[in-house]
């Protein structure tokens, strides 16, 4: 494949990739405070029983909540509960928010 066919799919990859909802990091910061804090801590940096998730990137992020909410992933069941609640558009949002954060 050559460079410019590579680039264009990247390109069009990227555009299939966006997101058709615009993240609010606002919205997303509230979720946060109000449900995952109390596990990931205030700065989304974790501690010896809860991953850091501060600085994580949208698409990881995203994936990750869809793999507990699907019941791909059962290691964690309270983690499991916590991403159930929310809709996708405010999964959206807490990734904008985390993302946000350094790591
Ligand atoms: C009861 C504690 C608890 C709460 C509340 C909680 N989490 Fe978690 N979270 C965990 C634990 C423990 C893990 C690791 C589980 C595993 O190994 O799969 C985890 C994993 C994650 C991961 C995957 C990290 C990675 O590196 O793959 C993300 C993303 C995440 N949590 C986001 C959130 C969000 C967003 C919220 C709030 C809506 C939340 N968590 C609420 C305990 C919690």
């Amino acid at each position: 494949m050559n460079k410019l066919t590579l680039s264009a799919l990247v390109a069009a990859l990227a555009l299939i990739a966006a997101p058709t909802y615009a993240a609010d990091v606002a919205a997303g910061k509230k979720i946060a405070e109000g449900s995952c804090a109390d596990c990931h801590g205030d700065d989304g940096k974790g501690d010896d029983e809860n991953p850091a998730i501060a600085g994580m990137a949208v698409d990881k992020f995203t994936k990750a909540m869809t793999a507990y909410q699907d019941g791909t992933n059962t290691k964690d069941a309270t983690m499991a509960k916590a991403a159930k609640k929310l809709s996708a558009a405010q999964v959206a949002d807490v990734a904008a928010y985390y993302a946000s954060l350094p790591k």
